[in-house]
């Protein structure tokens, strides 16, 4: 049984759809061990609550500095033991101590096809944002393992999405959710839970 905790940072449509898979089979031999939110108002720790799973904020209002809240957050990661951490909209940067001690068994959903509209400053609706700014036709969703690099660590899974000519970022976001990270992520969860992505390596900044 893998065990995964999962880190979230607002709305949980993604947890939603990993808590979806593993009741309907879909993520087979998997246990939420673990929610954790740095936003005390997210959505995704009610989710969390209704469904009876173990949840925690760790707000970083609650410590003296990053490095406090930091070791705090690694401390209730630690306790819950999983097999491999899920970043699903969380929107923290990864301490290189977390990324240190789960090489290779950290991974994260991305709202683009990597190496487009990644990196610094791209999370969220701003990435949709970007890929209409910029015309792209073609967008879609990532899941990577995570490195000590923002959205640098070797690339799991891909799924394209088109664009429409009418598109806002709020629509374009609804349909890069629903036609590839609700997909893609439960798909990546499956795969190292049943064997098929190997794990567990450590990995290098791309
Ligand atoms: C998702 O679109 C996810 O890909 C994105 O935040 C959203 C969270 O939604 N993550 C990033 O941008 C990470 N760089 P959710 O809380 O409903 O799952």
């Amino acid at each position: 049984m893998l065990k995964i905790a999962v880190l979230v940072s607002g709305g949980g449509t993604n947890l939603q759809a990993i808590m979806d898979g593993i009741a309907q089979g879909e993520i087979r031999d998997t246990e939420i061990v673990l929610v954790l939110s740095n936003n005390p108002g997210a959505y995704a720790l009610e989710r969390a609550k209704k469904a009876g799973i173990a949840n925690i904020c760790v707000s970083p209002k609650d410590y003296a500095d990053r490095k406090d809240f930091n070791a705090a957050m690694l401390a209730k990661i630690d306790e819950a033991a999983p097999d491999l951490i899920v970043l699903a909209g969380f929107l923290v940067v990864i301490p290189s101590e977390m990324t240190a001690k789960y090489a290779g068994r950290i991974i994260n959903i991305h709202p683009s096809l990597i190496p487009s509209f990644c990196g610094t400053g791209y999370y969220g609706l701003k990435v949709h944002e970007a890929a209409l700014a910029r015309g792209v036709k073609i967008t879609g969703a990532t899941v990577h393992f995570v490195d000590e690099g923002t959205d640098t660590g070797p690339i799991i899974l891909q799924k394209a999405v088109e664009v429409q000519d009418d598109d806002t970022p709020e629509v374009l976001q609804r349909r890069v959710m629903e036609e590839a990270e609700w997909k893609i992520l439960p798909k990546a969860i499956d795969g190292i839970a049943t064997g098929s992505i190997p794990y567990g390596k450590a990995v290098k900044k791309g």
